[in-house]
């Protein structure tokens, strides 16, 4: 028996959720004025007559006449009873439904550790964000941050930090603060010592991107090496939250803005996406240093049918970009894969002629 769930937490839930995010995953969804249509799920149809208003947060299909919000529809799509769409919802958006009927069972287990493993993260970004504003041993990073010309703003909104080059700064924060250390172990933010006592710190001397999950929650980080080492770009590992193949870098913050323009740019790095956004281009995402995958596309594809490529101008870059494109098509996108002067990333064509110019370059492009 699915236990009672109070009211509040019901509406806490539905302000979390997103029913374009939701009915997405269920059906090709296209914008016309102010809804989004698609084939019903509910009946057979070939013209779209299923409709989702992003401002309700309701949906509707003028054709078999289904309708609600996005509990009637996860009930409706996974054919569940209320208390386990919403369940199910929660457990989505990370909310955490208190319930003293439910046992202590595996799956209450795994969710806490999840939380664990979030909170660590959470705040490992928030060490390292305070190394790289505040620290003595954040100096070499902040006059590195001030070389790229990253804002203060820039710099907060994306949280960065730096990872001091010490073997366990990280970890003597972090465990004094009462988290375990298989936690940091699974969050991917330490390795155990090959003498097998304790561990040491995954990323040093680096400046910290973290990345986040389509709900904002810190799940990883990307860290650049900052002076001499190996290899440049250092991601987190796969852990319980973090899957490079199925997140992209800065989605969260950009979903606005793609969904009201309904494109979106796609880089290969991190440091393009900031540089973009700091001149006023904010609805772009990176992949992870891998090459796009099925899933990616799938990811953006719910957001937007239209993307701009807009990778190094070098060869690797081309290569990466016609890859990306046949990716995208698969999954119904149409594309444009944006061309820079030769040897030049878009993080120095955006620093070298502005925000402005850069869109322009991108919207000439035809579409394939
Ligand atoms: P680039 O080498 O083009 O770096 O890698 P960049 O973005 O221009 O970085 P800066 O300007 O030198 O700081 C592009 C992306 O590929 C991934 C990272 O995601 C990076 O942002 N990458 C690169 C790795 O994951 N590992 C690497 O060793 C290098
Ligand atoms: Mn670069």
């Amino acid at each position: 028996m699915a236990g009672f769930i109070p009211d509040e937490i019901v509406e806490r839930i539905r302000d979390e959720c997103d029913i374009l995010d939701l009915a997405g995953r269920y059906v090709h969804l296209k914008k016309k004025g102010r809804y989004y249509f698609g084939l019903c799920p509910f009946h057979s149809e070939r013209t779209p007559s299923f409709s989702v208003d992003p401002e309700k947060q309701i949906f509707h299909c003028f054709g078999c006449g289904a309708g609600g919000d996005i509990y009637t529809l996860k009930m409706n799509l996974e054919n569940l009873t209320f208390a386990e769409a919403v369940r199910e919802i929660a457990n989505e958006v990370g909310i955490a439904i208190p319930d003293q009927n439910e046992a202590e069972g595996d799956v209450s287990h795994a969710r806490r550790k999840k939380s664990k493993i979030l909170e660590a993260l959470d705040l490992a970004a928030k060490f390292y964000r305070y190394v790289l504003q505040e620290s003595v041993y954040g100096t070499k990073a902040r006059d590195y941050v001030a070389s790229r010309a990253f804002s203060p703003k820039v710099q907060e909104e994306f949280q960065l930090g730096f990872a001091p080059g010490s073997w366990d700064s990280l970890w003597r924060f972090l465990t004094r603060r009462g988290i375990d250390e298989a936690v940091l172990q699974e969050a991917g933010l330490v390795m155990p010592r090959q003498n097998g006592r304790g561990s040491y710190d995954r990323f040093r001397q680096r400046l910290m991107f973290p990345i986040h999950d389509t709900q904002g929650r810190v799940i990883g980080f990307g860290g650049r090496v900052i002076g001499e080492g190996e290899p440049k770009y250092l991601n987190s590992p796969e852990t319980p939250l973090f899957n490079k193949s199925r997140t992209l870098f800065n989605l969260h913050r950009a979903r606005k803005a793609i969904r009201q323009k309904q494109e979106v740019v796609l880089f290969e790095g991190y440091v393009d996406v900031i540089t973009a956004w700091q001149a006023g281009i904010h609805h772009c995402v990176a992949s992870l240093g891998t090459s796009l995958t099925e899933e990616q596309a799938l990811l953006i594809r719910r957001n937007s049918e239209n993307v701009i490529i807009c990778f190094d101008a070098d060869s690797a870059g081309e290569d990466a970009a016609l890859r990306g494109l046949d990716v995208l098509k698969k999954q119904g996108c149409s594309v444009k894969v944006a061309q820079m002067p030769s040897n030049t990333d878009p993080d120095d064509y955006i620093r070298q002629y502005g925000g402005r110019r850069f869109g322009k370059t991108l919207w000439r492009q035809p579409f394939r």
